[in-house]
Formats: C-alpha cells, sequence, structure tokens
C-alpha cells in the first residue's frame, strides 16, 4: 500500500522510520518531510493544511493510508475533507476529524467533557469578555498558584501559571481583551493548580476499540533541573518507572476506557491518537490536557519501543479492527534528547551548518528542523533540529549513549537538556 506521513518534524521522521520497515508499504511519501525523511521515502513539498493539494496528490499516487503528524491539520478538518469527498473517502485517515479534535482544540471543551465523563481533572471555570469581571474577581477568590489557560490552539504557550495575583489578573485581562494569543485567548480557562510529577500516555482509536501504546514522559523546560521557559519538549523517556502496572491500572480503568466511552455517547468517531497528558498526584493519575496526536519529541522514544508493524496496525483502524491487534512492545529504555537552535523556545538563527551526522552509529537521529542548502549541505531550519534516540537495557545506558551522540554532533549554537530521565538514575 502507498501511505503519506504529513508533517515534518522529529515524530513525523520517527513514524517514516518505523512504517519504512514494513511488508505492507510499496511507497512512502512525506508531505512536507525534512532531509532526514528522505532516507525513507519521497518528499512532497505540499503544507500540512493545503487540503486540495494534499487530495490530489493521493488520488495521483494511488496513496489509501494518510498519517496525520500535527494538530493543525486536525483542527482545521483536514479528516472531514478527505471524507466528504467522494474521491478521497476510501482513504484511510490516521487522525481524528474535527468533532474530535476539539478534545485539542479548545480546552473548554475538554474540560466540560471530563466534567461529564467523571474523568479526573483539575477543578475550573471558564471566562470570555462577557464574564472579564466575575473571571478577575474569581482570581481574587482563588488559591494560588492561578493556572490560566487560552481556550484555543496557541503553539504550546497558551499556558500561564503564576503565584501572582496582580500578574494572574493582568494576564487575564490581557489574554481576553487584547488577546494575547490571538483568537484562541477569547475564551480562558481558570483550573485548579495539581501538585505532582506528569507523564504522557498514548492510546490508538478506532471508534469503537483502542490499544494503549508504551508511555514517556517529556521534559518541557529549556533548561537543565528544569528551569528556564516552557518549550515543546526537550526529550523524553520511556518507559516511565513510576509508571507501575497498578498505576496504568488506574490510567486506564479512571481515564482511557470513560474517555472512549464518552467519545462514542457523543457519537465522536475518533480514529486516531489521543495523547493523554497526565499528572500523578500521590499515585492518583489526572488528566491535565488532552491532544488529539502524538506527542514531540515523545514520539521518538515511544515508536522505537514497538516490537509489532505498525503500518499492519494502523491499517485496521478503516475496518475498526485494533480489537485483533496484538500489539509487542520492545524491552529496552528509550531515552530522546531533542537538540535545539541557540536563542529556542524564543528567536534562533537558521541555515547553520550541521556536521557529523554520519558519525554517529548506535542511536537513531530524527531530523526535524533541517534543510538543505544551496550546496546540499544539511543546516538548521528551526528551533527544534534533530532528536537522538538511544536504546538499552536501562535509562542510564541509553542516556549515556544518547549524550555522546548529542556532543557529537556539531553547529554553531547547538542546545541541549544534558539531564534527561535524571530523576530515574
Ligand atoms: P498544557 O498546555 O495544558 O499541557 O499545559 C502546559 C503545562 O502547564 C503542563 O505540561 C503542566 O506542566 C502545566 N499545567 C497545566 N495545567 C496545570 C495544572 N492544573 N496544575 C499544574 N500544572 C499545570
Ligand atoms: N511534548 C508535548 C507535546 O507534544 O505536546
Amino acid at each position: 500500500m502507498n501511505v503519506l506521513i504529513l508533517g515534518s518534524g522529529g515524530r513525523e521522521s520517527s513514524f517514516a522510520w518505523k512504517i519504512a520497515q514494513s511488508p505492507l508499504l510499496s511507497q512512502l511519501y512525506i508531505a512536507p518531510g525534512n532531509p532526514g525523511t528522505m532516507e525513507y521515502g519521497q518528499n512532497i513539498n505540499i503544507a500540512v493544511d493545503n487540503f486540495e493539494a494534499l487530495g490530489q496528490l493521493c488520488i495521483s499516487k494511488n496513496i489509501t493510508l494518510v498519517l496525520i503528524g500535527p494538530e493543525l491539520p486536525l483542527v482545521k478538518g483536514i479528516v472531514d475533507y478527505f471524507r466528504n469527498t467522494p474521491t478521497l473517502s476510501h482513504i484511510s485517515m490516521i487522525g481524528p476529524d474535527q468533532s474530535g479534535a476539539i478534545l485539542e482544540g479548545s480546552k473548554d471543551f475538554s474540560k466540560q467533557f471530563m466534567q461529564k465523563y467523571g474523568i479526573p481533572t483539575a477543578a475550573y471555570k471558564t471566562f470570555d469578555i462577557n464574564s472579564l469581571e466575575t473571571g478577575l474577581k474569581y482570581l481574587e477568590n482563588a488559591t494560588p498558584p492561578y493556572v490560566l489557560k487560552a481556550d484555543g490552539l496557541a503553539a504550546g504557550k497558551g499556558v500561564i501559571i503564576t503565584s501572582d495575583l496582580a500578574e494572574a489578573k493582568s494576564t487575564l485581562k490581557e489574554m481576553i481583551s487584547e488577546l494575547k494569543f490571538g483568537d484562541a485567548s477569547q475564551k480562558v480557562v481558570i483550573e485548579q493548580f495539581l501538585s505532582g510529577i506528569e507523564l504522557s500516555v498514548f492510546v490508538l482509536s478506532d471508534g469503537k476499540n483502542y490499544i494503549i501504546l508504551p508511555e514517556a514522559k517529556d521534559y518541557k523546560r529549556i533548561g537543565n533541573g528544569d528551569t528556564g521557559p516552557n518549550t515543546g519538549g526537550m526529550g523524553a523517556i520511556s518507559p516511565v518507572p513510576f509508571a507501575t502496572k497498578e498505576f496504568l491500572k488506574k490510567v486506564e480503568q479512571k481515564i482511557i476506557a470513560p474517555t472512549i466511552n464518552g467519545l462514542k455517547k457523543e457519537k465522536i468517531d475518533y480514529r486516531g491518537f489521543i495523547f493523554f497528558g497526565l499528572i500523578n498526584v500521590e499515585n492518583e493519575p489526572w488528566v491535565i490536557e488532552y491532544n488529539c496526536r502524538m506527542g514531540d519529541p515523545e514520539t521518538e522514544a515511544v515508536i522505537p519501543r514497538i516490537k509489532s508493524d505498525f503500518l499492519e496496525i494502523l491499517n485496521q483502524i478503516k475496518n475498526q479492527n485494533l480489537h485483533l491487534v496484538n500489539i509487542e512492545f520492545e524491552d529496552f529504555c528509550a531515552t530522546t534528547l531533542m537538540l535545539v537552535a541557540q536563542g529556542y523556545p524564543n528567536d534562533y538563527p537558521k541555515g547553520d551548518k550541521i556536521d557529523n551526522l554520519d558519525k554517529i552509529t548506535d542511536v537513531l537521529c530524527f531530523q526535524a528542523g533541517t534543510t538543505l542548502d544551496k550546496q546540499a549541505n544539511l543546516v538548521t531550519n528551526g528551533g527544534r533540529v534533530i532528536a537522538i534516540t538511544a536504546m538499552d537495557v536501562s535509562i542510564k545506558n541509553a542516556l549515556i549513549k544518547a549524550n555522546n551522540a548529542a556532543k557529537l554532533i556539531e553547529w554553531k549554537g547547538k542546545n541541549y537538556r544534558t539531564d534527561i530521565g535524571y530523576e530515574f538514575i
């Protein structure tokens, strides 16, 4: 079969690496992809939200399965577009339609959904321009730290946490009346602060059945010791040592199963990944957020831990046969380090020449923000440049391998965290 992967980050590189190994694959296309994905398939320079051009590509290349990496095309309705276009409706889309993607596209919706189905999540209230004054009073009576979340997609920046009441109030005003995060902050969710350790759990759903993928822990802050601004994620480990069988059982019973049942009750035909951003509070799992896609860099640690043919699994979604799948995992630990450009997550330069990738042997290098310059040199082209994943029997050994590779790869201003997984070794 011919497959198209949408996206160009480390997540999509790891999908491409895995799918390229499937005996079911004839030809793999990645749109737009990056120089790294060219090793696994053919890059096609079409933007992930150019639905018409992607549809035409699928017809001309006889593509029958599309795996959507990022949330943007999902929230914009790529799955609805394909389902409602007669020449495209036969294509299996791995990702939810708009009615499902709203789990990530609207924090207010996801909070209402969790409350309705009894899924543990922080207490909250939503405010907009009509209730701004009430919101400010609500903050005065709330217990710090205050957690303010833009309702819509805000490129990972829409969450503000502060213990300073004056700052919380001015932020609420800026979000709602000055649209600090654009239309995404027309509505703002204010929620109770939860204290604990976070982890990400991933589920693949066919609308009826689901399978649980390996869990991972992401390291969001830019600096060692979890300091500095939030990023998309600076590294990941899988498995997560504190996610014991008992804990994961609670996650399934209290969170995953009620979510899948809730989606069915809401008549949301959810065919794709659900990313549960969880927090472990005194050994009880709570939901911090849902995403309608896999995480990045978590995917780069999770995918190598899947032993089974991933394409064969994805191929069961169209006929809602995930219950027939017996997914097998590798026993080893996977650790991922994200190498980023100097300045990320704020402004950063592009076009710096990357050296020594050819010297890397015993780890996987998933390219993300890279491109080829006019002389065909590999150069940086984004804040998140390369994800390195190392595998070994212990987290410690995997981290040593990953750190050695991270040291060897070079460009001007390369930055990465040297303490990923620190609390587990
Ligand atoms: P989100 O974009 O919803 O994942 O939020 C970004 C980060 O903010 C999360 O990964 C948490 O570290 C933190 N966060 C969000 N909600 C809460 C909460 N209710 N309590 C504590 N931390 C939170
Ligand atoms: N690593 C967090 C995310 O993908 O949202």
